[in-house]
């Protein structure tokens, strides 16, 4: 089987990838550092896989660990770098940690790989690249702009690299997927999303006040230009998400794609927060306790992806609905209730 590195593999969207990667018939190995992840998820993908996954707790930052997993697995046939921090607002606070991690590990990764000539990747990028867009939905040919936080400009700058190395001659071949949001967990909510403390996002902040670890929503907003006011996002299942990343391995495996390609990664359809949230009473019967407050600073009004590109050069289809992917984030959210109250 085909040896595929997934940093950042024990994460939200690592860990269902490493799943997806096996499923598909490859033989993941997942390197992370256990920064922002928890060593249960790697429980939860051998409940799901009923085998163990070959693991690494290394920071890809660090060159020589990263050559002493390269030389332990020889015949690596492609990367999933994951491995990056994410959150919006302590990026703003803390610049330097998320410049040197999510800039300083893509260009140590890639100087490892091309040492032991390991010529594709697959880069987890965001449509935070995208800023607040002029025109909706937005196609990869869309400008990139100038990002709204340093965690946003991580992502364009990464992307900024992959192109550089692509113009350079360079044999690495890339393929960088702009997420919109993530949302909902497994079907066999064995493993799902983990946010560390108080949760930015807001599907587990919904399941979390629904399960009432958490007192009550806030709606950041409720006089946008939208059709109830609230702002309109791209939700797609992690699942979904994560089969998007086989694609893209399959792709580069195939040598049809060029030294650079871009692909936005969504639904297709935007939904206002509102809708959001009645999605997931609808479908849960649970009634969440939330108010409207202000706007948050930096928060795109509008963005939703046109994914025509990875429709017709990945064969990409999201197969899962918002309602699906809300009972699949409330299934794992019972599931933590659950582990929590049994240890
Ligand atoms: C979604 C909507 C909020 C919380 C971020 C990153 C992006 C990507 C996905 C990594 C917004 C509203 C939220 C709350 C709310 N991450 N909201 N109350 O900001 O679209 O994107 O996560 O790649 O890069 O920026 O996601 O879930 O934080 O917000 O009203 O308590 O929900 O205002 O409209 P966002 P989000």
């Amino acid at each position: 089987m085909k040896k595929i590195l997934v940093t950042g593999g024990a994460g939200y969207i690592g860990s269902h990838t490493v799943v997806e990667l096996v499923e598909a018939g490859y033989e993941p190995i997942i390197l992370d550092n256990f920064s922002n992840s928890q060593e249960s998820a790697l429980e939860g993908v051998k409940a799901i896989l009923g085998r163990d996954i070959t693991c690494y707790r290394t920071d890809c930052t660090d060159a020589a660990a990263l050559r002493e997993v390269f030389e332990k697995e020889a015949g690596i046939a492609g990367v999933i770098h994951f491995a990056a921090y994410k959150a919006v607002g302590e990026s703003v606070a803390e610049p330097l940690k998320y410049y040197h991690n999510n800039v300083g590990s893509l260009v140590t990764l890639l100087q490892v790989m091309e040492e032991f000539q390991v010529d594709k990747l697959v880069f987890s990028s965001s449509c935070t690249v995208y800023g607040i867009p002029d025109q909706l939905p937005v196609t990869e040919q869309t400008p990139v702009q100038k990002a709204n936080s340093p965690y946003g400009n991580t992502k364009k700058m990464c992307e900024e690299i992959l192109t550089d190395l692509a113009d350079s001659g360079s044999n690495m071949h890339s393929i960088a997927l702009r997420y919109f949001n993530p949302i909902g967990a497994h079907p066999s909510a064995k493993i799902g999303e983990l946010p560390l403390g108080v949760p930015n996002n807001l599907v587990p902040f919904i399941t979390q006040t629904a399960a009432g670890i958490r007192e009550q929503l806030t709606i950041f907003g409720s006089d946008y230009d939208t059709p109830d006011g609230t702002c309109i996002r791209d939700y797609v299942h992690v699942v979904d998400l994560a089969k998007a990343h086989v694609a893209a391995i399959n792709r580069l495996l195939s040598g049809k794609a060029e030294n650079i390609e871009f692909f936005n990664v969504g639904t297709g359809t935007g939904n206002t927060v509102l809708e959001a949230v009645q999605a997931f009473e609808r479908v849960t019967g649970v009634k969440l306790n939330y108010k409207i407050g202000p706007r948050r600073p930096g928060d795109v009004p509008k963005i939703y992806a046109d994914v025509t590109k990875a429709t017709e050069v990945l064969g990409f289809r999201t197969t899962s609905t918002l309602e699906e992917a809300m009972q699949s984030a409330w299934d794992w959210q019972l599931h933590l209730q659950e582990s929590t109250t049994k240890a």
